[in-house]
């Protein structure tokens, strides 16, 4: 059985005969002289053509023509036996012709009268009400290929940087980043018994990275990428109840320049790499809201371009948000040292002020998680979050408090560890303790930051998110 991607893949000789082809109509058209039935596989984003010749006029082909009005978008079919001709000039580079279809198309399943995918324009809401059906369509099946895609070179980025892949526990007793935003997990039997399974209260991992520390304290270089889940109150088109993190955690570093410059040649190895199928992965036509192909083109080439990338410290940030300027256009809201930005506030540094990604640094301790290392002014962290155009914030990240007396104080100053849930997590620090740091990606994110859809509930296959429903 040939697939699609195998066939668009062969550079030389093109075979005269294919005898096997699989797929789904997308399309047929039944002209005076000739039938056109467009094809696709899923292997890849394009489709296939197949020219039947049909008289309609002769009623020799009566038969022939009640099989070919049988045909229907949506249904599963097997050519075999078909000619593989080249169109020169065309944008296929060839197609299938087909002289007997009653002998050389079969129909594996057949459709509803329903069937909602027509050839014609869906909008993204809409799909999203057809789960079962819409990553059938060109432009989210191709968005999840090209996340596959982007997860292959992802592994490779690591392997050549001598990263050991390691996949920390989902089911967790503790609360990474201590926001609370956690999923409480029951075992049905012992709710009523008023008793927990584990014995103690269980959630469902917010991040890996406290696990995966102690993993990078044993390969040096440790990565994961794994579901997290966070029972977000935020539902906006960044935010996902159950998304995909990929974190990293490596060990003798002790510099947030090291973690930025690793983070920026991560992404740039990415994007270079799944820039190479660009047109394999994006399709001509872009849904509304979406980014079209020039300007992602231009996002994509902007990335790659160390001259694009910016890097500024929180306070820097916050004289920028400060100014009384006209362009900086928060009028009633500027936020002032000490608390957070607002997603509105880094948007606008990345997307209007540098035009590019922009790394902000040294965040005040009291607006980032307990395990990040204190800097010498002894009011700002060791940290930085990656700050991107038309989406915000895609990574976050910090050198880690390596020291077992700062880091237990801080624990305390936080009134965490109540019953002694961090002791393990603490106790690394007493056993061959060494500078480390790490961060973590919003899989989700990068990839509608690098596909440039517009609602990252596209970038997985089957979303939960605050206002969306569990199926
Ligand atoms: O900034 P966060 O909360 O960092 C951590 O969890 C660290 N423990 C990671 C580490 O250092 N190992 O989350 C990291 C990234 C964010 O920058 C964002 O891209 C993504 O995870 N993220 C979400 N993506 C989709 N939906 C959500 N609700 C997300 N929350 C975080
Ligand atoms: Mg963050």
């Amino acid at each position: 059985v040939n697939s699609l991607k195998s066939l668009y893949g062969q550079v030389d000789s093109l075979p005269s005969k294919v005898s096997n082809i699989n797929g789904w109509i997308k399309s047929v058209r039944l002209l005076k002289k000739v039938a056109f039935i467009d094809i696709q596989d899923g292997t890849i984003l394009k489709e296939l053509k197949i020219v039947v010749p049909f008289d309609s006029q002769s009623n020799l082909s009566s038969e022939v023509a009640t099989f070919l009005k049988s045909l229907r978008t949506g249904q599963s079919i097997a050519i075999k036996d078909a000619k593989l001709v080249e169109t020169e000039g065309r944008e296929q580079r060839f197609e299938l012709n087909i002289t007997d279809p009653i002998d050389n198309i079969s129909i594996i399943g057949n459709v509803s009268e329903s069937y909602p995918l027509q050839k014609k324009y869906h909008s993204l809401p809409y799909l999203r009400t057809l789960p079962t059906l819409k990553h059938r369509t060109s432009y989210l099946g191709s968005l999840l290929r090209f996340r596959s895609e982007l997860e292959y070179n992802m592994a490779t980025f690591f392997k050549l940087n001598q990263f050991t892949k390691a996949s920390p526990p989902i089911l967790t007793g503790s609360d990474c980043e201590g926001a609370g935003e956690l999923f409480r997990v029951e075992a049905n039997g012992y709710v009523e018994k008023k008793q927990h399974y584990f014995g103690k209260p269980t959630y469902l991992t917010v991040s890996l990275q406290l696990q995966l520390e102690i993993l990078a304290m044993a390969f040096s270089r440790a990565w994961s990428l794994s579901p997290c889940f966070r029972a977000e109150e935020s539902d906006t088109n960044r935010h996902l109840s159950e998304f995909w993190m990929m974190e990293a955690e490596w060990c003798f570093t002790k510099d947030t320049k090291e973690l930025t410059t690793f983070v920026k040649d991560m992404i740039q190895y990415i994007t270079r790499e799944s820039y190479k199928n660009f047109d394999d992965f994006i399709p001509k036509n872009i849904p509304e809201n979406c980014l079209p192909r020039n300007e992602l083109l231009e996002r994509w080439e902007t990335l790659l371009r160390d001259e694009s990338w910016n890097t500024i410290t929180y306070t820097e940030a916050i004289e920028i948000l400060q100014k009384r300027d006209k362009e900086v256009p928060f009028p009633n809201y500027r936020p002032i040292w000490g608390e957070a930005l607002q997603s509105e506030h880094e948007r606008w540094l990345s997307e209007s002020y540098f035009k590019g990604p922009t790394f902000v640094t040294d965040y005040p301790r009291d607006c980032k998680a307990f395990y990040m290392k204190l800097n010498p002014d002894g009011q700002t962290v060791a940290c930085f979050d990656l700050l991107v155009p038309g989406i915000g914030e895609i990574v976050g990240g910090s050198i880690r408090e390596d020291n077992f007396e700062l880091l237990s104080k801080e624990v305390s100053r936080r009134q965490m560890n109540k019953n002694g849930e961090l002791d393990w997590y603490l106790s690394l620090r007493k056993e061959g303790s060494v500078p480390h740091g790490g961060f973590g990606l919003g899989l989700e994110r990068f990839v509608s930051y690098l596909y440039g859809n517009h609602n990252i509930r596209d970038a997985i296959p089957f979303y939960r998110a605050a206002s969306g429903n569990i199926d």
